[in-house]
């Protein structure tokens, strides 16, 4: 499986902050946004992952994440010129994607909880074996800002909507799908919305209408954030914060990760601790490479 990780986008709701600054390299917490949907990917142990970004974002994304290497992975980018919408990352990825199954996420969504990755690895395996496509609904208050999903009392999906003016279910489609290879010719055939969006709404309506959608709804142990928004943005730093310093464990730290994986030596998580000797960070990361020793 590889995954795609979507960066363009137009950032609006975070006006006047992003009007000069791509929405992903702000900072939740401690660390750049991206660095959130990128660890889960590298927890899932998927190493091919693509970025989807807009042209004038490119240079600085390679700044920042470079072609992966150093942390054991591949990293590749993909420019979207204009923010089309969701589903036409999956139109841009073809080439990249070959004739792999997909994991696509959306670059400002952040999830925590207990057996996070062992679920989102259970839908993974069921689409690597049975094909398909597998999303999250998450119980929100504001349903109308989402993708909804409406289920049956035995848990199967009746209908989509995305941001409904009356919601027909409180259940928000979260941002991480796992698609077959068929998600490529059926972005490939979705139309623009109403507001002109080539919806990711429509590439799992259409998985619906095949009988192919699976849902698994995260419970209320399950913390998850759209940092979208100024207040979602300043909740998930809160919350982020407040974790990493009662538990003292990073959430999101994608040189522990790669370094957890087994897919850089302890040496080269030194490497990386240098230029982050300044912070609680690279602190953090030296506290790993000692305690290896
Ligand atoms: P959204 O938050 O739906 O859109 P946006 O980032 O353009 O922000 P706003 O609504 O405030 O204008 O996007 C979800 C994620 O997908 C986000 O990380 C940006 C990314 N994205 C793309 O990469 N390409 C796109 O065409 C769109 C619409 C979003």
């Amino acid at each position: 499986m590889k995954a795609i990780i979507l960066a363009g986008g137009s950032g609006t709701r975070l006006y006047p902050v992003t009007l000069a600054i791509n929405k992903h390299f702000l900072p939740i917490y401690n660390k750049p946004m991206i660095y959130y949907p990128l660890s889960l990917v590298m927890l899932l142990g998927i190493r091919d992952i693509l970025f989807i970004v807009k042209p004038e974002d490119l240079a600085d994304f390679q700044k920042l994440l470079k072609n992966g290497s150093h942390l054991g992975i591949n990293i590749q980018y993909q420019i979207q010129k204009k923010p089309n919408g969701l589903a036409e990352g999956l139109v841009l990825a073809e080439d990249f994607i070959g004739d792999d199954n997909i994991c696509y996420m959306l670059g400002d969504n952040i999830f925590f909880g207990h057996d996070l990755v062992k679920i989102m690895d259970e839908a993974r395996q069921e689409i690597e074996k049975n094909g398909g496509a597998y999303v999250f609904g998450y119980y929100v208050k504001d349903p109308e800002r989402f993708g909804i999903v409406e289920l049956d009392d035995q848990g199967n999906v009746i209908s989509l909507e995305e941001k409904p003016k009356k919601p027909k279910s409180n259940f928000a489609v979260v941002g991480m799908y796992f698609y077959d290879n068929e998600a490529l010719e059926i972005a490939k055939n979705v139309k623009p919305s109403d507001r002109g969006e080539l919806e990711i709404t429509s590439v799992n309506e259409e998985y619906l209408r095949r009988g192919k959608l699976k849902v698994k709804l995260l419970g209320r142990g399950f913390a998850w954030f759209d940092a979208g928004t100024h207040d979602s943005f300043l909740e998930a730093g809160e919350f982020v914060a407040t974790i990493e310093k009662r538990t003292g464990l990073m959430i999101g730290c994608i040189e522990e990760i790669a370094f957890r994986n087994g897919w850089i030596t302890r040496e080269q998580l030194l490497e990386l601790t240098k230029p982050l000797r300044k912070t609680e960070y690279g602190r953090y990361l030296c506290e790993i490479v000692k305690s290896e020793e």
